[in-house]
């Protein structure tokens, strides 16, 4: 299928019109992955939008959007396909005759994922999310599918996608993935974004608070991400803690709210501390 965009920026505009609000180092890769069919791999920390980039995509290009929610010991069952075992029994006992290789058959199977988004082709954007929980046999058993866009089942043979869907790949990089699998695709590194960018994605995102203090936490959580904690917030815990700002009823932050609301922005008690003992500083930044 031709790039269904002229240019990386007008990707990115269109992204924008979805709500998503992309840098043009992102915008750049995704526009590659569409013109070139290649997989896209983005990693990254927590909550800087590498799920939702995906989301966006299939919103903008009218396309569905299936997601493999990759975790410690998944494999082919859960991923591409099971028999359906029920019914296999059933009809071999109502039709005598009938031998096991007649159940063994495209009738008889179960699409996961992996085999959904290969039979949809260019009319799906394949989401394989946090790839890093997986083991490495399934990263390997991934290659097949990302180089030729098809799986090999044994009782059935080749599946082909008609046309390749879009892929994007996630990670976390809780453990180093392949080099083989690395060489496939695109990569990006997302990165969280600066404060100014933050600033738009709240307006987006959380339109309902005001714009003064939307500005406020989009420069306190570009100090509080260099305060060197264990895990820097996201922006979807920016966009939490605006939201919880505004449901307390501040107008502009100060350090007396900003320290009783950090439930919504910073999820771990060592880091709450080190954020909580620099709070004056952090609002006096963003103020
Ligand atoms: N560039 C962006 N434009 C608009 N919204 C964004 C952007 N980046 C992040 N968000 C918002 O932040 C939230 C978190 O993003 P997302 O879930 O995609 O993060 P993630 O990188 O997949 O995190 P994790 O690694 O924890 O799964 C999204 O729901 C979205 O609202
Ligand atoms: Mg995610």
């Amino acid at each position: 299928m031709p790039n269904p965009f002229r240019s990386p920026a007008q990707l990115a505009e269109r992204l924008g019109d979805v709500g998503y609000l992309a840098d043009d180092a992102l915008a750049m890769a995704a526009f590659l992955a569409l013109g070139l069919d290649r997989p896209l791999l983005l990693e990254g920390a927590n909550g800087v939008g590498k799920t939702e980039v995906a989301k966006a995509l299939a919103e903008l290009l009218g396309r569905e959007l299936i997601r493999l929610q990759c975790y410690e010991g998944i494999d082919t069952t859960q991923a591409l396909y099971d028999w359906h075992y029920g019914r296999q029994l059933l009809d071999m006992r109502d039709s005598a005759g009938r031998s096991s290789a007649d159940v063994f058959t495209r009738d008889y199977l179960l699409s996961r994922p992996l085999l959904q988004a290969l039979e949809a082709g260019d009319r799906a954007v394949l989401l394989i999310d946090e790839l890093d929980r997986a083991d490495d046999e399934f990263e390997a058993f991934l290659l097949e599918l990302l180089s030729d866009f098809a799986v090999t089942i044994p009782e059935i043979g080749r599946v082909a996608a008609p046309a390749p869907p879009l892929v994007v790949l996630t990670s976390n990089r809780t453990r180093d993935l392949h080099t083989a699998l690395r060489r496939r695709c695109l990569y990006h590194w997302v990165g969280h974004p600066d404060a100014e960018r933050e600033f738009r994605i709240l307006r987006v995102r959380a339109p309902h608070v005001p714009t003064e203090l939307a500005r406020q936490v989009a420069t306190a959580v570009q100090r509080i991400r260099g305060l060197g904690l264990g895990n820097p917030p996201g922006v979807g815990e920016s966009i939490d803690w605006a939201g919880a700002l505004h449901m307390v009823g501040v107008a502009t932050l100060s350090a007396d709210v900003a320290a009783a609301t950090l439930s919504a922005l910073v999820k771990d008690i060592d880091d709450q501390q080190v954020v909580a003992g620099s709070i004056d500083d952090v609002v006096a930044s963003a103020s």
